[in-house]
């Protein structure tokens, strides 16, 4: 039997956690996209070996111009807050932008998508980008009175303009925090406060399902709730979506808001030298929840990030400059900073951004995108395909466009929903990676490398080159590769895109991530430090990586851990189903039992044998112990505006506790109906 034949028969077995989320095969990609692929060396594998740990990543740092090279691969002398190549000096909107002028200024950077398709797709240039960036980097440093090292709050929707403004900020050493823009003003002052912001910068509106939507008035709140918190904003910068016209209703406020398009006037021409930011100096913050109530800023520095965002932008998103490249995230994740943003444009690549809804103003929307300009690579999550396929399933058939590489992110998987992407969006022609990481790793930690692993439905792969993940038990053993056990996934090593701490906190830094599984918290050495993920994965025999979801989204029945993806996978293998949501349930004898919510496809009707023909699947899927309490039909899910699945807020309803606040939803209004439904049975 060869080595690929042994792989393919592997399979995981019984185990004290069992993970029941049956092992698919291999799917090979096509040889035409391995003779176009920017990485088809294997041993890449090798030379990013442990042994090889840390000097491997100058692989990576070396596909960046620096003013002056480093001196240090890596720093461990303030463990765990490695500092990545000491002593090098860089710009990351110089790298991003003026190192391609001489020879594609003339080349499209981003492809503005508005969300109304009576308006024209705006196609900005390097040439004009430069300009643009120039002008406004101006603006922040003589008007706004902006210097390095500080921070600034971006409350921006998804135009052209907030690429505009972070890298305006980069060029300058300004510290950016991007607000995702469907946040709400108070969110946003939270995070104001945080970073002790004084000058936000917002936009007045933007389209969203076909509505425009007044933004500024968020602004307004935010800088209200800010101030009562304590932190002051004297500067309000106001984009126009429309430039020379006012698209809100909220009123200028004299003395504080300004209008960015009316400012810009005054630095017509004006071109700003970029700093020479130390390698270790922070680019970013981007705050996200964890366990308690307090988002956190997740910090990421300048020469390692844009290392590691540019190195796996090139060889797992394989970039190359004459591709265009849609991801669908919001620029206000780290997905769109790292994969719409940095990395893209540093490798001088054209980066699609688009304002609006995907299936705005039908389910062929994303399609025609795709056409019209030519996408080739494409990149988005399970939420937005299994939402794509709800409203579509064949709607990418009746489109004629390409894509030589598609990305799935944000949560695991299910192989049903993988291949659909893969057959009907992919066309089968298509390559798929599985990108499993996190706000706070900066870019991917577990892929397969497109041209050289093969994919697995369900799977996110290997680590990357560089990444050496472990799975730990409860009591810090490692288990073995391929038991079928699941345990929490660590990485053993740092790497040049993991943050550097929780912005002006560093103690919860080392106590929520590197705490449980330190050896010696005096130990300046990274061998002592792993990371803790806070998922739980499995690890096939083969090496690659099942990640189940948080450590907090596993439940226990019965003394049986289960994925609550595993169940929900089960649940859409019957062709109705179209999303499915499990939540714990407190049980008096068996501790937890699942509750499943599940929506279906349009047109059919949810009757209570469709129900129990749920129950059977996931009972015959898995087996009696992951028998669902009731499986719940509703009309929607309650979803954030980024389109996760609440199940906190399920899981509050099916426990007939208080579901909190749940007015910054997309859909609040669900909410109340699948009370009712529950609590009248
Ligand atoms: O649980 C994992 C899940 O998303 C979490 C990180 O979320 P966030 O910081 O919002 O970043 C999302 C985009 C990187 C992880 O802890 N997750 C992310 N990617 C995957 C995933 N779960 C399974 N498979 C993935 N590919």
């Amino acid at each position: 039997m060869t080595e690929k034949e042994k792989r393919e028969v592997v399979e995981t077995t019984e185990a004290q956690i069992a993970v029941h989320w049956q092992e698919e095969g291999y799917v090979n990609p096509s040889g035409k996209f391995v003779a176009q692929a920017n990485m088809t060396d294997d041993t890449i594998y090798e030379r990013f070996s442990l042994d090889n740990f840390p000097n491997c990543f100058k692989e990576y740092a070396d596909l960046l111009d620096w003013y002056e090279y480093w001196h240090t691969t890596l720093d461990t002398s303030d463990a765990p807050c490695w500092k990545w190549f000491a002593g090098g000096k860089i710009n990351a909107s110089y790298n991003c932008i003026d190192r391609h002028l001489a020879k594609n200024k003339n080349k499209t950077a981003i492809h503005f998508v508005p969300e109304l398709e009576s308006e024209k797709v705006e196609h900005v240039t390097y040439q004009e980008l430069f300009v643009r960036v120039n002008e406004f980097a101006a603006l922040l440093r003589d008007f706004a009175g902006l210097k390095r090292g500080d921070r600034v709050t971006l409350h921006l929707p998804m135009t052209a303009e907030l690429p505009i403004t972070m890298l305006a900020c980069a060029r300058l050493g300004v510290i950016h925090s991007e607000v995702f823009g469907g946040f709400s003003g108070n969110a946003c002052a939270d995070r104001i406060v945080d970073s002790q912001s004084r000058v936000l910068i917002t936009m007045d509106a933007y389209y969203r399902g076909g509505k425009l939507i007044d933004h500024k008035e968020k602004a307004d709140t935010a800088v209200g709730k800010a101030e009562e918190d304590g932190q002051k904003v004297d500067k309000v910068l106001v984009w126009q979506r429309y430039p020379g016209k006012y698209s809100a209703d909220t009123p200028m406020v004299e003395g504080r808001d300004y209008f960015v398009n009316d400012l810009l006037k005054d630095y017509y021409g004006v071109r700003v030298e970029p700093e020479r930011m130390n390698a270790e100096d922070p680019l970013f913050l981007m705050y996200t929840s964890g366990t308690t109530g307090k988002p956190k800023g997740c910090q990421h520095s300048t020469g390692g990030y844009l290392a590691y965002v540019t190195g796996t932008s090139k060889y797992v998103q394989d970039i190359h400059p004459e591709d265009v490249y849609w991801c669908m995230a919001d620029i206000g994740w780290i997905t769109g900073h790292s994969y719409i943003v940095y990395g893209p444009l540093a490798l001088c690549a054209s980066s699609v951004i688009y304002e609006g809804i995907p299936t705005y103003p039908d389910p062929g929307r994303c399609w025609r995108i795709a056409q019209d300009l030519d996408i080739n690579i494409f990149h988005t999550a399970p939420t937005a395909i299994r939402a794509l396929r709800k409203v579509g399933p064949d709607e990418p058939a009746k489109y004629n466009y390409h894509f030589k590489h598609m990305t799935t992110v944000g949560e695991p998987i299910e192989p049903e929903v993988w291949k659909w992407y893969y057959e009907v969006v992919g066309k089968k022609e298509a390559i798929i990676v599985d990108t499993w990481w996190q706000t706070e790793t900066g870019g991917f930690l577990c892929s397969t490398l497109p041209a050289i692993t093969p994919m697995k439905p369900g799977s996110a792969g290997p680590g990357m080159p560089g990444i050496h993940p472990v799975i730990l038990d409860d009591d810090g053993n490692p288990i073995p590769t391929g038991s079928g056990k699941a345990g929490n996934i660590c990485i053993q090593n740092p790497w040049p895109g993991g943050f550097q701490t929780i912005w002006g906190d560093r103690d919860r830094f080392v106590r929520q991530y590197y705490e449980r599984y330190c050896k010696d918290p005096k130990s300046k050495d990274w061998r002592d430090w792993p990371y803790l993920a806070g998922d739980a994965a499995v690890q096939a025999e083969d090496g690659y990586y099942r990640i189940l979801g948080r450590i907090d989204d596993v439940i226990n029945v019965s003394g049986h851990r289960l994925g609550t993806k595993e169940i929900e996978s089960a649940a859409l293998v019957v062709p109705e189903v179209v999303e499915a949501a499990v939540v714990p349930v407190k049980h008096d004898i068996k501790g937890i039992e699942p509750d499943l919510y599940v929506s279906l496809k349009p047109g059919v009707e949810g009757t209570e044998e469709l129900a129990q023909k749920v129950s059977q699947t996931i009972v015959s899927e898995i087996g009696a112990i992951a028998r669902p309490r009731k499986v719940w039909i509703v009309p929607d899910m309650p979803k954030t505006r980024s389109g996760k699945i609440m199940r906190r807020v399920l899981g509050a309803i099916s426990n007939n506790a208080d579901v909190g606040d749940v007015m910054t939803l997309a859909n609040p209004e669900i909410v109340e109906a699948i009370t009712k439904m529950v609590q009248e049975k």
